[in-house]
């Protein structure tokens, strides 16, 4: 197969040309996908028709498929996550600017999203390079961001006292023998194959800096917070029905904009360990 890899904006995001998905891929195609993704970020497919298996097959492509510990009902299928919205849903999954599941000591490094079902307008995806936003930090934020390292845990978006149940179509773990994961990570980290620095920080799951409160923390992280998604780092996703989004997890910062209140919108979610 002959690929095409077409930039959408100038800080992240490409659309891939010339592959079916769900056909067995040559080691060629795959490696060349793989460049496009660590080129770009996020890539994005149109007009593909995957069902569960070859959602999976195709994941596998590229690493072990990564398991969700808060997604976990007794599903047939658990390295599926099913992304709901239905028509008055007051909340969605990945509402917030976030990478996906940092609570882990170590997080998925790609998630690929497959649209079912889409609004004819409004639930696009928006994403954020953190390349770009790393280098574009001053020499003085960068020292003083060097030796930091972050507390993340899960407790804003599962567990009985996260309430999102009530509030969306997409379930998650509320029991009461759910328990917070959390774990520390540098703020600035090395992309392990690309070698270049990035900020790692997000909002939905990091509550401080580790060796300080929570009160000491927030101004910076709120800086970083705004700073990390600033217009020229983003790019913005369309969805149809058939669209996939494939993103590195590790350098790029996702949110799923909430924006059509009637209309249903079905995604289903595969990450890769
Ligand atoms: C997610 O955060 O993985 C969901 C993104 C989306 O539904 O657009």
């Amino acid at each position: 197969m002959s690929i095409t890899v077409t930039p959408i904006t100038g800080a992240l995001g490409a659309e891939i040309g010339g592959v079916n998905v769900a056909e067995d891929l040559d080691d060629g195609t795959v490696a060349a996908i793989r460049q496009a993704l660590l080129d770009h970020g996020v890539i994005f497919f149109r007009d593909q028709t995957l069902d569960v298996e070859s959602h999976k097959a195709f994941t596998r492509r590229f690493g072990e498929l990564f398991v969700h510990p808060n997604f976990q009902f007794g599903q047939e299928n658990p390295e599926m996550v099913y992304v709901r919205r239905e028509p008055g849903d007051a909340k969605v999954v990945g509402g917030d600017w976030h990478a996906d599941t940092t609570m882990m000591a170590t997080p998925p490094m790609a998630a690929i999203l497959y649209a079912m079902e889409v609004p004819a307008v409004g639930g696009d995806t928006l994403f954020a390079n953190q390349y770009l936003a790393y280098e574009a930090l001053s020499d003085g934020m960068k020292r003083l961001l060097a030796p930091l390292r972050a507390v993340h845990n899960d407790s804003r978006v599962a567990g009985p006292q996260a309430g999102l149940n009530a509030q969306r179509a997409s379930q998650i773990r509320e029991d009461d023998a759910w328990r917070k994961t959390e774990s520390i990570h540098p703020v600035v980290r090395s992309h392990p194959e690309t070698g270049r620095k990035h900020l790692f920080v997000n909002r939905v799951y990091v509550h401080n800096f580790e060796g300080m409160t929570v009160a000491e923390s927030q101004p910076l992280l709120d800086y970083l917070y705004a700073h990390a998604v600033r217009p020229e780092f983003t790019c913005r996703f369309r969805w149809r029905p058939g669209s996939i989004a494939f993103w590195d997890n590790r350098c790029v910062l996702h949110l799923a904009v909430h924006d059509n209140h009637d209309d249903a919108r079905h995604m289903r979610r595969t990450q890769i360990a």
